[in-house]
Parts: C-alpha cells; structure tokens; sequence
C-alpha cells in the first residue's frame, strides 16, 4: 500500500463519476470545476481512516467522491460570496460563465453530493447521512458567519475559530469520520476521529489564511491578497487589530475603512504592518498547535500503528502545505 493508491482510486472514481448531461450549460461547470487539479484530501482522509479498520476500504470510494463533490459546490458558491476570480489556477466558474450559472450547478453539485453518499451499506445509511446534513448546514452557518464578520469591526478571536470550526472544518471531521462509519469503527473511535480532523481542519483554515497573504500566486491558485481586499475577519486580522497601538493601528484601520482605489497597494500596506506586528510568527504558532491536537486525538484511537502513521503523516504534509 502506496499513498498513491488511494489518490489513483480517487482519481480513477472522478473520471467514472457521471454529473448528468442536459442542458450542457448546467453540467459543463460541474465537469469543469471537478476537473481542476485539487488536493482532493477529503476523500483521502475517508479513504485513509476506513484503511485504519479494514482492508475493504475501497467501499469508501464512491461516498468520499460525494464529500469531494460537496466541497467543490461549497467553492463554486463561496467564490461568487467572495469575489474570487481564480481557483486552482484558473477563472472561478461564474467568471468563466456567470453567477446565475454558478448557483444553479453549484445546486445540482449539491443534490450529486448526496447521490454519491447514498452508496453506504444499508445499515450505515442513516448515521451517514444525518451526520452528513448537520455538516452540510454547519458550512452554511460558517459561510454566513464569515460574511457577517465582513461588516463587523469587534469580531473576537473565538467567534473568528467558531466561524471557522462550522464552515472548514466540521467537513474534515465529516470526512474522517465517514471512513470510520463506512469501515464498522465504533462509536468512541468515530468520536475521535471527528476530533482529529475538526481540529485538524482550524488549523487548516489558519493556514489557508496565512497562505492568503503570503502564498506563492504560482502555487497557491487563488487570488493572494483577496481577503486583505474583503476586509475579511482572518485570524491575521484580528490578531493584528488586538495588537496595533498608535500609529500602526491608526494606519491599519485607514487602509481598512477608505474606499479602494489601488488594490495592490492596499494589500502590500495591510501586508506590511502584519510584518511589523509578527503576526505571521503568531499564526504559524497557533496552526501547529490545532495540528498538535488533531495529533493528539489520533493517539485516542486504536488501530494498526503502520496504517495509522499512514494518516498521520498525509496530515503532517497538510500543516506544510503551499497550495
Ligand atoms: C479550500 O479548500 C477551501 C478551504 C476550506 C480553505 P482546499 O484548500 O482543500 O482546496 P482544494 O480542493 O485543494 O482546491
Ligand atoms: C472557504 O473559506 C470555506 C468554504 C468554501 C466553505 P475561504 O473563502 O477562505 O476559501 P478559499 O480561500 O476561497 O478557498
Ligand atoms: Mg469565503
Ligand atoms: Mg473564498
Ligand atoms: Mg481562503
């Protein structure tokens, strides 16, 4: 057993994965966002933990593709709320086409998501799906949130890592749990397994926001600095609100509260009083600790320790990631 194995069953799985044909103008953006070249690391995390419980994980295949799927309709509709022009290293679908076709394909996405789960032993159907539908509506809660926070000035460090618990990382938990159930892993283990990877999915989001200003564009795929121009309440963000006195935060709250005329200035001046606040330092801090409790969660659960360190250390190369 090679990592790659588990990326060759996801990849063989989208390319036989069906999302319907007519009218084509519903279908196209599905095939085309889906085609994108994503870390695909939900599904591997179900493919992964249901490895940890039985040899016959490829059963987890067709419902991890549904988390895949569910994902990607997540980012179909949170580049429109976000204004996004780039994902993976092309245009978002609703600049490609428009926004009304990224609604309506993002919907059926949806309603794929939910076909591709149905593929669970009988017996595991309800406790999949149920966990499923809370997940799903907690992402929604999570994007509200965020968007909320936009227009708020006093948001605090725990709203922020409640905000982004609901809309990243309750579906990595999700998706480790779903290789738990689908494998017969019991309830104490599915627990801890969730854990691991709502933990896991904070510091995953941290990181994301940190990649956000200090990303490379060449490997990171999206726009850096977009949330610099949402005044998006980042961990980066709030953290430097909290630690600005004076002068430098007189200088950050004009950046953030005058119109934009030049973009690229806004995002290197907000950038720049990140350097001098050592905000980068403080978050990086802060990823490795939610790592460091998804790590420990996993101590919490029993399984074979080769298979295990498999996980364990696709997680690690998450906490490192540049794209
Ligand atoms: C992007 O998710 C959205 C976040 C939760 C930060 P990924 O970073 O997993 O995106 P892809 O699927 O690899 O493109
Ligand atoms: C998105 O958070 C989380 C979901 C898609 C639910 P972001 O808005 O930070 O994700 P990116 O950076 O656009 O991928
Ligand atoms: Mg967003
Ligand atoms: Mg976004
Ligand atoms: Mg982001």
């Amino acid at each position: 057993m090679s990592p790659a194995t588990f990326t060759d069953a996801i990849q063989h799985q989208l390319q036989l994965t069906q999302y319907g044909l007519y009218p084509p103008e519903l279908y196209d953006p599905i095939r085309y966002i889906m085609s994108l070249s994503g870390k695909r690391m939900r599904p591997l995390l179900t493919l992964m933990a249901a490895y940890l419980f039985t040899d016959d994980w490829r059963k987890a295949i067709q419902p991890a593709l549904g988390v895949e799927v569910f994902h990607n309709f997540s980012l179909m509709h949170d580049d429109i709320m976000d204004q996004a022009p780039l994902r993976r290293g092309q245009p978002t679908v609703h600049e490609k086409w428009n926004q009304n076709t990224a609604i309506l394909s993002g919907d059926v996405m949806l309603v794929n998501a939910y076909d591709l789960l149905l593929a669970v032993d009988a017996d595991k159907l309800k406790p999949v799906m149920s966990r499923f539908s809370r997940t799903a509506a907690e992402v929604c809660e999570g994007q509200q949130l965020d968007m909320n926070f936009e227009t708020r000035w006093d948001v605090t460090e725990d709203e922020y890592i409640q905000m982004i618990r609901l809309k990243t990382s309750v579906l990595l938990g999700y998706s480790l749990e779903l290789g738990g159930l689908i494998a017969g892993a019991d309830a104490e283990t599915t627990r801890h397994l969730y854990e691991a990877g709502v933990n896991i999915g904070i510091g995953f989001q941290l990181k994301d926001d940190l990649l956000d200003v200090y990303g490379d564009p060449a490997k990171f795929g999206k726009q850096v600095g977009g949330d610099i121009l949402a005044n998006k309440k980042t961990f980066l963000l709030i953290e430097a609100l909290q630690q600005a006195k004076g002068t430098v935060r007189d200088e950050l709250t004009n950046w953030l509260h005058k119109p934009t005329t030049d973009k690229a200035q806004k995002v290197q001046a907000v950038t720049a009083i990140y350097e001098q606040l050592g905000i980068r330092q403080i978050t990086e801090s802060r990823i490795s600790e939610y790592f460091s409790r998804g790590f420990a969660n996993f101590d919490q659960i029993t399984a074979d320790p080769a298979r295990k360190s498999f996980l364990i250390q696709f997680v690690r190369q998450l906490a490192e990631r540049e794209s």
